[in-house]
């Protein structure tokens, strides 16, 4: 099996108040994976589990095969991370941070090797320079190259774009898109910043009050089990029937105007069967729904559950 993020079961109970609730969700090999969620859902929580800061009170989590409770080193070789934020130095240069940042860690760094990471990260021409006087997101990009100077396969961010500027963030969505692409490298991110996400994840769990309500693939929309479309028709009590009679969900928006919740591949037949009774139809088009809008209707569903 190709995951290298893989929680099964994990539950975390703090003062007997049970804050993650029987998590389970895997990420594979190359994915940017969005760990979605209003705040006090439990995100920070299971973040600090997956890189060993806190223990599960039950489950396991595993990393690139080890158990993160049994082989421990082996697990935390693979991971790099950036929980609220990077440790910096801002009176010493970016490269003195690395430097500093890889001893700390017992671990030794070559002059090639935070020249490599550094221009991954974009931060090659300012390594001279004192990190005060860097911007919010070159330092946000120097944390980044410390995470990454161990060579981990999955990098883990805890609300990374908190504080960046539109610019800062879309920059930061580049190098994580990159990071994912070129350097096949498992990322996982959380965020409350739905669009974001949207544009950076290639799949997203959602965890409100502790427990995961929905994984949504966002790459594959296709896959989605049924789709929303409206058509403008001119018998709309006729056409209703119709689709009733076939067990095709559907509701009157407007006075022309009637909405399903179909599958794609039904359309044509639905047209042919509306066309065979003599009922116009003057257009017909998907319903799409922002994630955002997504994200609400998932939330408020599961309020109601
Ligand atoms: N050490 C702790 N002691 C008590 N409650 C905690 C502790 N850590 C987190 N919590 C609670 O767990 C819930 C989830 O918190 P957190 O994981 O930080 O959420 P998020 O990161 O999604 O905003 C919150 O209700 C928070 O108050
Ligand atoms: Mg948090």
């Amino acid at each position: 099996m190709n995951y290298t993020i893989e929680l099964t079961n994990v539950t975390k109970v703090i003062r007997s108040k049970e804050i993650i609730k029987d998590i389970s969700f895997s990420v594979s090999k190359g994915e940017v994976f969005g760990f979605l969620g209003p705040n006090g859902a439990g995100k920070t929580t299971v973040i600090r589990m997956l890189v060993n800061l806190i223990r599960p009170t039950g489950g396991t989590i595993r990393i690139c095969g080890y158990d993160l409770n049994s082989d421990r080193k082996q697990a935390m070789n693979k991971i790099g991370a950036i929980i609220e934020q990077p440790e910096l130095y801002s009176h010493m240069s970016g490269y003195s941070n690395l430097k500093h940042y890889a001893n700390m860690n017992h671990t030794s760094i070559t002059h090639e090797r935070i020249m490599e990471i550094a221009s991954v990260v974009n931060i090659e021409k300012s390594l001279r320079q004192k990190v005060k006087t860097y911007s919010l997101g070159m330092r946000q990009r120097l944390g980044l190259a410390q995470a990454l100077l161990h060579k981990p396969d999955i990098l883990i961010l805890d609300e990374p774009t908190n504080g960046l500027d539109p610019n800062g963030i879309r920059e930061f969505r580049k190098y994580i898109r990159h990071l994912a692409e070129e350097h096949g490298m498992t990322i996982l991110i959380s965020s409350h910043l739905l669009s974001e996400i949207e544009l950076m994840c290639d799949r997203i769990g959602i965890i409100e009050h502790g427990k995961l309500i929905e994984l949504k693939d966002l790459r594959a929309p296709s896959s989605l089990p049924n789709q929303k479309f409206r058509m403008k028709i001119s018998d709309i009590k006729l056409a209703s029937e119709l689709l009733n009679t076939k067990g095709l969900l559907n509701k009157k928006v407007d006075s022309n105007v009637i909405e399903l919740n179909i599958q794609e591949e039904n359309m044509p037949e639905i047209i042919q069967e509306l066309n065979a009774h003599h009922i116009k139809i003057y257009w017909a088009a998907p319903v799409t729904e922002t994630l955002e809008e997504h994200y609400f209707s998932t939330l408020s569903a599961s309020e109601g559950m």
